[in-house]
């Protein structure tokens, strides 16, 4: 990443065309608006970002971070700061509610601090009824931004400083990727990269294409630079960040598979482990799978969502593999890789699903002994083609069959994580634990928690633990030498 002085910066200049130059410049100018306001306070101007939804928006909450520490917020966790952002998602109506209902918090704060600025950004903006009910009842915010130009982040960062009332900004799509913008991640040793933006496959009950637009690669020359200069500066776990991350690298003026970008990083010296989500199964290659096999550093764990096991519904739901092709699959993968955890999301409730439909679903969980599986109720999204489906799904049948799925999951993956049970093996050390200060909670390659003895000077180290005794998701262990 290069290192940008925003002191170097002449603002009395021509607002530079180039990004990502033109991002510096409202950077540095940023910087004057908040020295401004901290002046205007008697103390530095602090700031709340909080993140809704996925990886990819966690990861885009630590690039807006990045920029405000870089003009002169201090960051905070309490939303009683002086700037507020919410980074929304809309994949389920939930998402949304919970946005509603947090915002109704911030204008109670903001009444009371009138320096307060409120912003919001992130999926939910990129639908038009969500900036109309906003228009009309929520005038309190300042700024609404979406998910193509959050690049833009510094530049209306100033827009929003220069004028009254809320400023709308959204893009419907774009096929930018600005590169070299700061980022502050939000651990020291391990950190998500993207490597894809958007997503081309329009599963039928699904709204994050519409909200992220067409799939779009990152070049790999810029992933692998991005993960050294990671490297460098302490990080020896990565997370691989895209919808379909097998499908990478399709759309590059030079073409490179998912397969082969792990090669190139599996080579880079000092990172330790490499972990990737999320992965369709209509694009899981053999490939992939010997890749995988044949790596010490891409993580034994594999998320692949199933989504439903009755083939009806999988069609239904544009998934592009029937059950038994999913079964196959899973199969192969762990005759290949004996000790890969597969994971899994499930939907209870899509339109048209019967009681023996969601059998199908409860067969394939039996079958393939998932390691933990997240399982939702389908919610209704305006504008996808589900959305349309005659047949929904009465409340009580999804609530049964939910309570039902939500056991046979909950065994199989007890099952499963208890498989480790008196092994030795590596745990990237994450945190202390927060209830008890005298353990420190690290992560198995095939993603499993270990709580173990010890303290802050692990954090970020791997360390050989004893798998002693499973608690039914987790275990408790010790330091093994
Ligand atoms: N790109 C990823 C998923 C991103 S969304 C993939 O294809 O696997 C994460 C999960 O949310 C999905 O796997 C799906 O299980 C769930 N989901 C998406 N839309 C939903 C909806 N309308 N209702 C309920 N769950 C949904
Ligand atoms: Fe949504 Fe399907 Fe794309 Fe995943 S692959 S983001 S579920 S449309
Ligand atoms: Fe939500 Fe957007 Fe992620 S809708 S799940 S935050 S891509």
């Amino acid at each position: 990443m290069q290192a940008v002085d925003l002191d170097q910066i002449d603002l009395t200049g021509a607002v530079p065309e180039e990004e990502t130059d033109r991002q510096y410049f409202f950077m540095a100018k940023a910087r004057n608006y908040v020295q401004a306001l901290a002046d205007t306070l008697g103390r530095t101007p602090t700031c709340c970002v909080t993140t809704f939804g996925c990886q990819m928006n966690a990861r885009d909450s630590e690039k807006l971070v990045g920029i405000l520490e870089k003009v002169g917020y201090r960051i905070i966790d309490s939303e009683k700061a002086d700037f507020v952002i919410f980074n929304t998602c809309t994949v389920r109506d939930n998402a949304n509610q919970r946005v509603y209902g947090r915002l109704g918090e911030l204008n109670g704060y903001k009444r009371r601090n009138p320096h307060m600025r409120i912003a919001l950004c992130g999926c939910m903006m990129q639908e038009p009824a969500v900036i109309e009910k906003l228009r009309k009842s929520y005038g309190f915010i300042d700024l609404i931004f979406g998910t193509h130009n959050i690049f833009k982040f510094a530049e209306l960062l100033c827009a929003s400083f220069e004028s009254k009332g809320m400023l709308i900004d959204i893009w419907k799509d774009t096929d930018q990727i600005v590169e070299d913008l700061p980022v502050e991640r939000k651990y020291s040793f391990k950190s998500g990269i993207n490597i894809m933006f958007g997503c081309n496959n329009f599963c039928s009950y699904c709204i994050v294409p519409y909200v992220r637009g067409r799939e779009r690669s990152r070049e790999p020359k810029d992933i692998l630079r991005e993960i050294e200069g990671l490297v460098a500066d302490g990080v020896v776990e990565i997370m691989l960040l895209g919808q379909n991350v097998n499908s990478y690298g399709k759309n590059l003026d030079s073409p490179m598979t998912f397969s082969e970008l792990l090669r190139e990083i599996e080579k880079i010296e000092g990172l330790k482990r490499i972990r990737f989500m999320t992965s369709h199964p209509k694009d899981l290659s053999d490939e992939l799978i010997q890749v995988m096999k044949e790596s010490k550093k891409i993580c034994r764990h594999l998320h692949l969502p199933l989504q439903s096991g009755s083939t009806k519904i999988l069609t239904r739901m544009n998934r592009r593999y029937t059950k038994e092709q999913y079964l196959a699959l899973a199969e192969k993968i762990r005759r290949e890789i004996p000790d890969i955890a597969i994971t899994t999301d499930i939907i209870v409730g899509f339109p048209g699903e019967t009681p023996e439909d969601l059998e199908e679903t409860i067969d394939v969980v039996k079958r393939v002994k998932f390691d933990n599986a997240f399982t939702f109720i389908y919610s209704k999204r305006t504008g996808t083609p589900a959305a349309a489906m005659e047949d929904q799904v009465p409340e009580e049948q999804v609530k049964v069959g939910f309570d039902r799925l939500l056991h046979v999951v909950q065994d199989t993956a007890r099952e499963q994580v208890a498989r480790c049970q008196g092994q030795i093996m590596d745990a990237l050390i994450e945190e202390v634990n927060e209830t008890d200060p005298t353990m420190v909670t690290g992560r198995l390659s095939n993603n499993t928690i270990v709580h173990v003895p010890g303290d802050v000077s692990m954090i970020g180290t791997i360390v050989k633990v004893s798998l002693d005794t499973c608690h039914g998701f987790y275990y408790i262990g010790h330091v093994a030498e």
